[in-house]
């Protein structure tokens, strides 16, 4: 009886995981749907509480020429899933653009995706119940069908504007060379590190976390405190060289490990009047003579540090040529191993910038590493706008573009703020994927957080980006495209349409034949399917 009533049941379900619907490929329902709320914007945001929180429906095994297909749009997707199969190309389309995935061209390995475990990030967090604080980490970090997945996590070595107050590990009334009075803050050991900790056990193994100062304490800088136009004094860059030392090794007692360090946040910032942030100004040639001289050697010569990696960069992309001015250096080229670009002047400078660093340092990574919108990104206040699609279509176009020219990390900034877009103790409040609501103990998904969803859930670590060329007829050329390999075989296609209407393209594998898809209007894809033929 119960068998039976089991088996009733069971196949009810079955009839209902897959139905057919209008236009191409079949719909899998189940998982979680979006509980979607409209504010003023564009588009919607995802309601997630201590019960609830969106997922995509388990994705059924893929027979070779099946396609799982992706789609959240302005208009009402999430990351819903259909089907699809390659299929003969006479049923094809005319005039779509035609996308050939060729696997034979491989270019860079992917490192992966996150955010910023900013202080506010960390307040914000838990500020919530523990059942919506646990949601809100696995919608980042669990290895399901509702989680990005992410595999990175950045963490300031210190305060930045987002903080609550501003101050570093050492706020000593009068110098203190020997950093006797250095100590991690509660924001720290209370906030920011044991969401590390679950963050890692959610993730597994494979989280990788970093971290960058903004600001040395007032005493090692010249001139002003945390964040007026200041620079470190000189006899100072060995003791700023062992307050890394001191951060890396305190963070690891702790239980996190840094894969690596940066040596500035955006250095070309701190010789800026007036500008509020947490900063510390140096030039190409101060970068470099500290990495050569000072961070380097104490790295390398402590064996509990010497393989923490090196970024340099860490800035807009047209102030890369200071990194190939610090790379100018034997030494800094031999201690470095990524040059990290932030996000907010690719609108008005060219990605083939990264693709000449990449061809004068091919044995370097490029990354990315802090993106965000807010009002300093023009449009002014407010902050914070709850289901903006338009902010989640420039994420995706600038993750392809980048991606397209040699980066192989993309990080958010600030994993979470509240509905103000704080806190932030200068008041630079800016937008983020995730939004807490810690009055009613709910967080709002962007449409930005689906944004890198459909990168960061798909491609993991170790996937390489590999060639897919575009011939296409006038129509649909503006589709945005990027394809990659992962390292289980899988080939993944992030395609969108920014456009007001309709595209169709063809996607076509040599080995598998061409499927046919219609993009709607506003839409981002990601195409997931089984290469074939691959004949060892
Ligand atoms: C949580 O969200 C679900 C789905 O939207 C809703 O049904 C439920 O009432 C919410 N719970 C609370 C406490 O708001
Ligand atoms: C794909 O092909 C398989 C095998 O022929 C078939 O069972 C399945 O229904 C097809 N799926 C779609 C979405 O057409
Ligand atoms: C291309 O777009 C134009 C204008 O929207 C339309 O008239 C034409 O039919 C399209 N061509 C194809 C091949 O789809
Ligand atoms: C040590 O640092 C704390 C802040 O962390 C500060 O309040 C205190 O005054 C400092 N001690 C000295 C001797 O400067
Ligand atoms: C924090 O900022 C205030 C105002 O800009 C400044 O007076 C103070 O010295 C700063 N604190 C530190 C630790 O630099
Ligand atoms: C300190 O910072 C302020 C604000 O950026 C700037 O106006 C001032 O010139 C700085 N002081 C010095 C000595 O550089
Ligand atoms: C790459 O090297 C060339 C020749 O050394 C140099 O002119 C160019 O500026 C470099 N590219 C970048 C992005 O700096
Ligand atoms: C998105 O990017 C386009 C093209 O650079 C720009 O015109 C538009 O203003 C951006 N949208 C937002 C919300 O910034
Ligand atoms: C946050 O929650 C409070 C309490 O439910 C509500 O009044 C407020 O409108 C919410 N804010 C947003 C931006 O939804």
């Amino acid at each position: 009886m119960v068998t039976a009533l089991l088996t009733a049941t069971a196949l009810l379900v079955v009839l209902n995981v897959v139905s057919l619907t209008a236009g191409s490929g079949v719909r899998v329902e189940g998982g979680q749907p979006c509980a979607a709320r409209w504010y003023n914007y564009s588009s919607f945001v995802c309601v997630c509480n201590a019960t609830y929180c969106d997922a995509s429906p388990p994705r059924p095994a893929l027979a070779v020429g099946g396609i799982a297909h992706y789609t959240s749009s302005r208009c009402g997707q999430r990351l819903t899933l259909r089907l699809h199969n390659f299929t003969d190309a006479t049923e094809l389309r005319s005039g779509a653009a035609r996308l050939r995935v060729d696997t034979s061209q491989q270019f860079q390995q992917m490192l992966g995706f996150g955010g910023g475990m900013t202080d506010s990030t960390a307040f914000n967090i838990r500020a919530l119940s523990s059942a919506t604080q646990q949601h809100l980490l696995r919608s980042y970090f669990g290895n399901s069908d509702g989680s990005s997945r992410y595999s990175l996590v950045r963490v300031p070595m210190g305060g930045t504007d987002f903080s609550v107050r501003n101050y570093t590990y050492d706020d000593s009334k009068t110098p203190d060379p020997s950093l006797k009075n250095f100590s991690l803050q509660p924001e720290d050991i209370e906030y920011k590190i044991p969401l590390i900790l679950a963050a890692q056990r959610l993730a597994g193994n494979g989280l990788k976390v970093h971290a960058l100062p903004w600001s040395a304490p007032r005493w090692m800088k010249v001139y002003n405190g945390t964040n007026g136009v200041s620079w470190l004094q000189s006899k100072y860059y060995q003791t700023w060289a062992d307050y890394f030392a001191k951060f890396l090794k305190e963070y690891a007692q702790l239980g996190v490990d840094m894969w690596a360090v940066s040596l500035q946040n955006e250095p070309s910032s701190g010789s800026v009047a007036n500008y509020g942030v947490n900063n510390m100004g140096w030039s190409a040639q101060w970068l470099r003579r500290f990495l050569e001289d000072f961070l380097g050697p104490t790295l390398r010569s402590d064996s509990s540090l010497a393989d923490t990696d090196i970024i340099i960069g860490e800035d807009l992309r047209d102030y890369l040529y200071w990194s190939e001015e610090i790379l100018e250096g034997e030494a800094a080229q031999r201690l470095t191993s990524a040059v990290a670009v932030h996000w907010y002047a690719d609108s008005f400078t060219s990605p083939t910038m990264l693709d000449d660093l990449h061809r004068n340092h091919s044995d370097l990574s490029i990354f990315y590493t802090e993106s965000c919108y807010g009002p300093f990104m023009g449009g002014g206040y407010p902050a914070v706008r709850l289901g903006s699609w338009e902010r989640a279509e420039n994420y995706t176009s600038d993750i392809i573009q980048v991606t397209n020219h040699w980066t192989s990390a993309w990080e958010d900034w600030n994993m979470v703020v509240n509905t103000e877009g704080g806190p932030n103790w200068i008041g630079n409040y800016a937008d983020a994927s995730i939004v807490a609501n810690v009055t009613a103990d709910e967080f709002y998904k962007q449409p930005m957080y689906y944004a890198i969803a459909h990168f960061s859930r798909f491609v993991p670590r170790g996937s390489r980006r590999v060639k897919l060329q575009m011939d296409a007829d006038a129509n649909s050329t503006d589709v945005e495209s990027v394809a990659f390999l992962t390292p289980q075989d899988d080939v993944v296609v992030v395609l969108q349409n920014k456009q007001g209407t309709r595209r169709s393209v063809v996607v076509s594998d040599p080995q598998l034949g061409e499927a046919s898809l219609s993009l709607p209007a506003h839409s981002m894809h990601t195409l997931v399917y089984q290469r074939a033929g691959n004949t060892v």
